[in-house]
């Protein structure tokens, strides 16, 4: 007879098995890719050498580098069938429905559907990291009536996927903040969306299944959603406003007083494993103020940092990487509803490091449930 007690809802704190790929520890406050600190990695690598960091566990040497990258940009043009398949869609579904859509369609006309080998399992990893960004920018593009840009292979992954999006070459510093955010949000262990992935896997589903529902899984606002909520709070607080830091702020407080006595969450806040700052935080933090330097938009900041001040005095919670992503997102010019699949852009690599993983020493993902219905009775 399983207690009350025995039950983990939401599975909170419950391991579940290992894994090499990361590792998120809330007592040192720290995430390690492969052993290696996020923070490192942020600060000196592209996201290229990153994703093959997480796909092999070692970062790649300049022979393998140099052949990922041709075979990325070779990849990176919008399939004819993929396109036909998210014109069929509404300008006004959501964005995470296009890029789920457009992941299954890749895998439903994949040559290696069904090869679970590591090799195959691989290319396709590989083909959706240089696939997915024109999903993002065709589908930004076609919302605002625009046509579509053809990728660029002189550019690199963040220089391109900018270049899509909005038809013209990103500034350095824009480039570095996007290859910031990419290698933040790549991967962070058992969440909601990796998960996910996993318990697909685990049946021997296919990669393609696995991803597709990973995205069904990121797409809600306690996971990915999140980064876009962010930017609809600060829209609802008001933004464009010619008004001082601390009036700002104030506003601010006063906002998140509502949401509170309404028992609202603060979307960006929070966080199931880290209970005292996400790791990734002071990173994303830091260029989304190189952003904010770049548009000249210091009144974001007196939002930022008096809902962040005031989540703190009222319930002692803190940002998680969504709440600096989101404003970031905004500045760079991508619309509100695109800020999680830029997340799905990102978190391929992650979910995909996980398939292999968890197909290389595989157990059926079944838990258990106690049950509280009705005895056994007649009818
Ligand atoms: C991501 O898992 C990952 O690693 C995810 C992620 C990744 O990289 O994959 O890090 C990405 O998903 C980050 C999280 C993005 N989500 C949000 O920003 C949504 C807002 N956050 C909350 O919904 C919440 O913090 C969660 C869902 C993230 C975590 O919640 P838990 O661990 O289930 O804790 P809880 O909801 O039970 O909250 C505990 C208490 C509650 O108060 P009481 O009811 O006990 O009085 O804290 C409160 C909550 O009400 N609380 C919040 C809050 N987060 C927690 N109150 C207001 N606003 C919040 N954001």
């Amino acid at each position: 007879m399983i207690t009350e007690t025995e039950i983990k809802k939401g599975l909170a704190g419950v391991v579940v098995d290992y894994t090499a790929v990361s590792k998120v520890n809330p007592d040192t406050n720290s995430l390690l890719y492969r052993g290696y600190p996020v923070q490192d990695l942020a600060a000196g690598k592209s996201f290229e050498e990153v994703a093959l960091l997480l796909w092999n566990g070692e970062l790649p040497s300049q022979i393998e580098l140099t052949e990922f990258i041709a075979t990325e940009r070779a990849g990176r043009a919008l399939d004819a069938g993929v396109k036909a398949a998210i014109d069929l869609l509404p300008l006004d579904c959501h964005p995470m429905d296009v890029g789920r859509t457009a992941v299954s369609v890749i895998g439903a006309r994949h040559a290696l559907a069904n090869d679970s080998s590591r090799e195959a399992e691989l290319i396709k990893a590989k083909e959706l990291f240089a696939a997915f960004p024109a999903v993002v920018a065709y589908d930004q593009r076609r919302r605002r009536g625009l046509d579509i840009v053809e990728p660029r292979e002189d550019l690199d992954y963040s220089q391109n996927f900018l270049w899509m999006t909005f038809g013209e070459e990103a500034v350095p510093d824009v480039v570095d903040a996007f290859r910031v955010s990419m290698v933040l949000y790549a991967e962070h262990s058992f969440n909601a969306s990796t998960f996910t992935a996993r318990v697909i896997t685990s049946t021997l589903s296919d990669l393609h299944s696995a991803v597709t529902g990973a995205i069904g899984a990121l797409k809600g606002p306690l996971h990915g959603g999140a980064n876009e909520a962010v930017m609809h709070t600060f829209h609802e607080i008001g933004i464009d406003k010619d008004e001082s830091r601390e009036d700002a702020a104030a506003r601010a407080k006063a906002w998140m007083e509502d949401a509170l006595a309404a028992k609202k969450k603060v979307m960006g806040f929070g966080h199931r494993v880290y209970k005292h700052g996400d790791s990734r935080v002071p990173t994303m933090k830091a260029a989304l103020d190189r952003m904010i330097e770049h548009y000249g938009r210091h009144e974001m900041l007196g939002l930022y940092d008096g809902l962040e001040a005031a989540m703190d005095e009222a319930k002692g919670i803190k940002p998680n990487l969504d709440y600096p992503a989101g404003p970031t997102y905004h500045l760079m010019g991508f619309d509100t509803e695109m800020f999680t699949p830029l997340f799905i852009a990102s978190r391929i690599v992650g979910w995909t490091a996980h398939i292999m993983e968890q197909r290389a020493s595989n157990a059926l993902i079944r838990p258990l449930s106690a049950y509280n219905g009705p005895e056994q009775r007649s009818f």
